[in-house]
């Protein structure tokens, strides 16, 4: 099918904040203890316990903010059982997720490391379901408090002298759900209260984010919007997109159909629908866009690989959800001014993955190469581009997005959802020297719409080098294959 596209490279709209390229680990399933920890005495290589593999996989793609402790484990962690001495902290049982023992190995410190290891912000998510106003209080004065204090002086006893830079802080997770089945009225109330102590100490700037709605439920935004806007910076969205039903049968991430291929385009597409219904109400108490919509947990959600633990949410991952990425990324940029952070659940072994590991080994996932290639997008101001797309399915073919470094490069990533035809898509480029021009091309594709990489073969699904496109004047031509992915760098010839 042919599409036509208009870009203004003069027209910019505003940065895509690199936030929303944002993760989330949470203690669920193999995520944070094998996926990411497996301590100093582990025989798989590590950095003081982070696995080294891992850890270098995640710098390349350049993550700029990583949320933890949870999800629903947030509000039944409890911080002070996961400092000091490894051998004397506490062990609990992860009740939300497997039932499994957590030795509480990775804590406050492991994870405020990795932060700096990967040269990230950290996103810490506090506990209001099940913890008092003043754990929460002393969590911030142990972490950000400089003088003297009780928890910054047990913070030093524990190894770490100067405090933490910590941005940002979520004020409970799924309040109406996991976090407390709490109605938005009785929710926005205790925000009020829990984020007064939520302190800024020593000259740190808290970023406050309050627990927002689950999908489409805008009662939720309405009530905390009209009842405590002014006391937050930013209110987060989940959606997870599952092509079946949640509590019958989700889907399985391979082996699918070509009908539940275009019903889990169509779910990945609705997050734009979400994003203009819940920033609408937003506008009426905030015209001027001081709160940010922070889709703190967002991705593919499908049944279990077959024989694991269904409480680990380990699932596949291939062509498919490499698809589902490129498109919420580029419905972020399309809600920029509003969307400031988002952060795909999970980072390794847990739904829509980045890594997989299994012992040992490790591979990367279709969905690492989308974030690895739209890396280009963090921090650039987004371009006007109007497309004119044929329809497959009830839905665009093809999905453009383009924004312009601070080098002035202008990178174009282009999505075709088609799972058997080819896109040919004719970009009129405006505001732009065409004749001094440079084009360089990356695609991500497969013949299957459920290729995906696993340890025999680690690299099925890979990008490549991609030159089917041709400059003539002001008009690139591009043809996609069905199934693709393809980010565009136009560069000034020096
Ligand atoms: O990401 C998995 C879970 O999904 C999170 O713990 C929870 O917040 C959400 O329901």
């Amino acid at each position: 099918m042919r599409h036509t596209a208009v870009l203004n490279t003069d027209i910019e709209q505003g940065k895509i904040n690199k936030n929303i390229y944002g993760h989330f680990a949470e203690h669920l399933g193999r995520c944070i203890y094998e996926g990411i920890w497996v301590g100093e005495d582990s025989s798989i290589p590590n950095t003081n316990g982070i696995r080294t593999d891992v850890l270098e996989a995640l710098q390349k793609i350049r993550v700029p903010v990583l949320r933890w402790p949870g999800g629903c484990f947030a509000d039944e962690y409890h911080w002070k059982d996961g400092i000091g001495p490894k051998e004397n902290r506490k062990r609990m049982v992860n009740t939300h997720w497997g039932g499994v023992v957590e030795n509480n190995h990775f804590g406050t410190h492991e994870f405020m490391m990795l932060c700096e290891m990967l040269g990230c912000e950290p996103y810490i998510c506090g506990n209001v379901g099940s913890g008092t106003v003043q754990e929460m209080s002393e969590w911030i004065e142990y972490m950000t408090f400089k003088g003297e204090s009780p928890m910054a002086d047990w913070r030093r006893e524990n190894g770490r002298d100067e405090p933490w830079k910590l941005k940002y802080f979520g004020v409970g997770n799924e309040n109406w759900g996991c976090g407390g089945n709490m109605r938005p009225e009785y929710y926005s109330d205790l925000y009020r209260r829990y984020q007064t102590y939520v302190r800024n100490y020593d000259g740190n700037q808290i970023y406050k984010i309050a627990g927002g709605a689950n999908i489409d439920d805008y009662n939720w935004t309405e009530v905390l919007m009209r009842e405590s806007a002014r006391f937050m910076d930013g209110l987060s969205l989940h959606y997870y997109t599952i092509p079946g039903e949640f509590w019958t049968g989700k889907g399985a991430a391979t082996g699918f159909s070509e009908d539940e291929w275009a019903v889990t385009m169509q779910k990945a597409y609705r997050m734009d629908e979400l994003l203009t219904k819940h920033s609408t109400i937003m506008d009426k108490y905030d015209p001027e866009k001081k709160v940010a919509i922070i889709v703190d947990e967002w991705g593919t959600w499908f049944d279990v690989e077959p024989g694991t633990n269904p409480g680990f949410l380990y699932q596949q991952n291939t062509i498919r959800d490499a698809l589902v990425a490129a498109i919420h990324f580029h419905i972020f940029h399309n809600h920029h001014e509003r969307v400031q952070m988002a952060n795909i659940a999970q980072t390794v072994n847990v739904l829509q993955a980045m890594i997989l590991t299994e012992g040992s080994n490790m591979i990367v996932t279709p969905t690492y190469h989308v974030f690895d290639l739209f890396k280009v997008h963090q921090d650039a101001v987004k371009l006007t581009l109007e497309t004119t797309a044929e329809e497959y399915k009830s839905m665009p073919q093809v999905s453009l997005s383009a924004s312009k470094n601070a080098e002035g490069t202008v990178n174009i990533s282009c999505c075709n959802i088609d799972h058997e035809n080819e896109a040919e898509i004719t970009v009129d480029l405006r505001g732009i020297n065409t004749e001094s021009l440079f084009v360089a091309g990356t695609i991500l594709t497969a013949e299957q719409m459920d290729a995906h990489n696993t340890f025999d073969q680690p690299d099925r699904v890979q990008p490549a080098s991609f030159s089917n496109f041709s400059l003539s004047g002001t008009s690139l031509n591009v043809t996609m294959p069905p199934i693709s992915i393809v980010v565009l760098e136009l560069k000034k010839n020096e």
